[in-house]
Formats: C-alpha cells, structure tokens, sequence
C-alpha cells in the first residue's frame, strides 16, 4: 500500500519503545507520529550514550533515556533499531521485560530471526528491513516473521511499516539480498542523481536546476516501472530512438560498465550484510 506522505492513520494504540534511536529508529518515529499512527504519549526510545540521550530527549516529544530495560518494560511493540555488532548485549539486557504478548521488529541488517529469537523464547520476532526513503513516505520494507510470529503480527507490522511507504513480507532467505538492493540502494541511486547533476553543471545548468531534473527524472521512470509494470528495458528502447541522442549516451553507460558495476555493488552488499552478524564490536 502506499500512501501520501500527510496523510493521517487510524492510531494503532500501541506502546511503541525503539531501542536505538539512530538514524533509522529517529526517522521511523518521526514518521509514525507525522501520520499520527501512534501519538507521542505512546513511544519510548533510547540510545546508547547520556549526552545523546539528552539532546534527543529535547528534540523529540517523547522521552528518551539510556535505560533499555526500564524503556521495554511495558512495551506493545519493541522496535530493536542498534547495530547488529551490539544487538547480543541489548538483547540480553532486555529480555526479562519482554513479554509474549510484546512483538518484537528488528531492523538489523544481516541478523536472523533466530539469532533474536534465542533471547526471547516464545515471544513473536519479525524482520523488517527498511529503507531511509521511509523519511518522506516513500520507504521500501521487507517483512519476514520469526517462528513465533502470528497472522496479526505480521499485520501489525505491515501497519506500520505501510505509513512509510511500500511493504513486502518475503521468506527469510532473501533478507541478505533485499539489504543490498532496497537498503543500501538509495546510496547508490543518490551517487547516480549526483552525477547526472554533475553533467547538467558540466553543460551549463544551473547546479539546482540540475538536481531537479535528475531527481525528477528519476522519481518519474522509477514510477512509470512501478505503474505500468513494463520491463525496465522496454522503456528504456522507448526512449532510444534509431540513430538519436539516447542511444549515444547509452553507449557511454555500457563502456563504463554500469550494469556489472551496480550488479557488483548490490552483491557486495548482501555478502557484507550475511558477514556483518559473526563479526563482533
Ligand atoms: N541506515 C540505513 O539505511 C538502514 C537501513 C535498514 C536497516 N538499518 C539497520 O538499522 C540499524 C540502525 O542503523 P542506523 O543507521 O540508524 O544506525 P545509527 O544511526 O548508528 O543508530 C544506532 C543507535 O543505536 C544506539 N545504541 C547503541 N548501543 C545501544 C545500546 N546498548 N542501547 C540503546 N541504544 C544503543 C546508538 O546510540 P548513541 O547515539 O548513543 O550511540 C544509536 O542511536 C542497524 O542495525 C542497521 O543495520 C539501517
């Protein structure tokens, strides 16, 4: 489902706590209390530092502290959003006041439901793995529940992760690849957008003006992929006219070998993401 980015939810009600309030934890909050899914009284976060705990606690209309298993204690849904190399720990710190009736949903790249689920028998686990275009609406999420997990969990989930744009639940074997093409992927997409910008200031536009086409342009062929559900190569030979322009540059992209490139890049990635678990901090 996707939806507008102002676009207002029915509350789910549910006491929110995410443990790590980082990056992704911090824009998936904000955007859970943007739609008003889940109002502010309702969500408890922490973070690993003081000073940190602090400055967010200012910022943000919900606490945040430093004290894991105080924050997960009376906890709906515990969104576990720290780095995989430090997940052990928190997990066992957390695990005496984790209930079953508590949905655990861990974002950590590379971590296998079971490797949560060791620390919290019987108590329902799903995966997610998001995107930072979760941010503006426009996220990408794969779901896949742990052994645990029942029908309304996973729904539960889907809610939530449907505020911030399109949700997918996929059997576990794919997550490693799912982290390194919808994950990591807006770092390569931004890397493209920079560069076409960079050619449009090359051929004297404006660097904004630049930015804009690129980005439009982008947004435009991802969505007409998404709409009409045509082959991406398809499109790609509507543009290309017989002897035209297009063909010229696409000739440019196959000599500097962008398509093993990008392919390279979303495999090294998942290999990084299944390695990221065995190593520790
Ligand atoms: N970034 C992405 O695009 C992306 C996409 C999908 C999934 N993920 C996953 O999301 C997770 C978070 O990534 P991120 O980019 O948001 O990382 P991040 O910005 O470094 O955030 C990690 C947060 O965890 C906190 N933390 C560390 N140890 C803690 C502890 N013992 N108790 C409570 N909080 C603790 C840190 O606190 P301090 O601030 O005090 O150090 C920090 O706020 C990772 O597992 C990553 O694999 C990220």
């Amino acid at each position: 489902m996707t939806t507008t980015y102002n676009e207002r939810m029915e509350p789910l009600n549910k006491k929110l706590t995410i443990v790590g309030l980082g990056k992704l934890g911090g824009l998936l909050a904000e955007a859970f209390i943007a739609r008003e899914l889940i109002l502010p009284k309702d969500i408890v976060a922490t973070v690993r530092h003081d000073e940190r705990a602090k400055m967010l606690d200012k910022k943000h209309p919900f606490p945040v502290h430093t004290d894991n298993r105080a924050a997960t204690s009376d906890a709906d849904i515990v969104l576990l959003a720290v780095k995989p190399q430090v997940m052990e720990g928190v997990c066992e710190t957390i695990s005496p006041s984790v209930s079953k009736n508590t949905l655990i949903i861990s974002i950590l790249a590379g971590v296998p439901s079971a490797a949560i689920e060791r620390f919290f028998p019987g108590v329902p686990v799903i995966r997610a793995m998001p995107n930072t275009p979760c941010a503006v609406g426009s996220g990408m999420t794969v779901l896949c529940r742990g052994t645990a997990a029942r029908d309304d969990d996973v729904a539960l989930a889907e809610r939530l992760f449907d505020t911030v744009g399109r949700t997918l639940v996929l059997d576990e074997r794919h997550m490693n690849a799912v982290t390194g093409l919808s994950a990591s992927g807006p770092a390569y997409i931004y890397v493209i957008l920079e560069s076409l910008a960079e050619a449009g200031v090359k051929l004297g536009l404006p660097r904004e003006t630049a930015t804009l086409l690129a980005a439009q342009t982008a947004k435009g062929a991802a969505e007409q992929v998404l709409v009409t559900g045509s082959h991406p190569a398809l499109l790609k030979d509507e543009v290309t006219t017989p002897a035209g322009c297009t063909i010229d540059g696409l000739l440019e992209l196959e000599e500097g070998k962008i398509r093993v490139t990008l392919i390279k890049a979303v495999v090294k990635a998942a290999e990084r993401a299944r390695d990221l678990f065995t190593e520790k901090s």
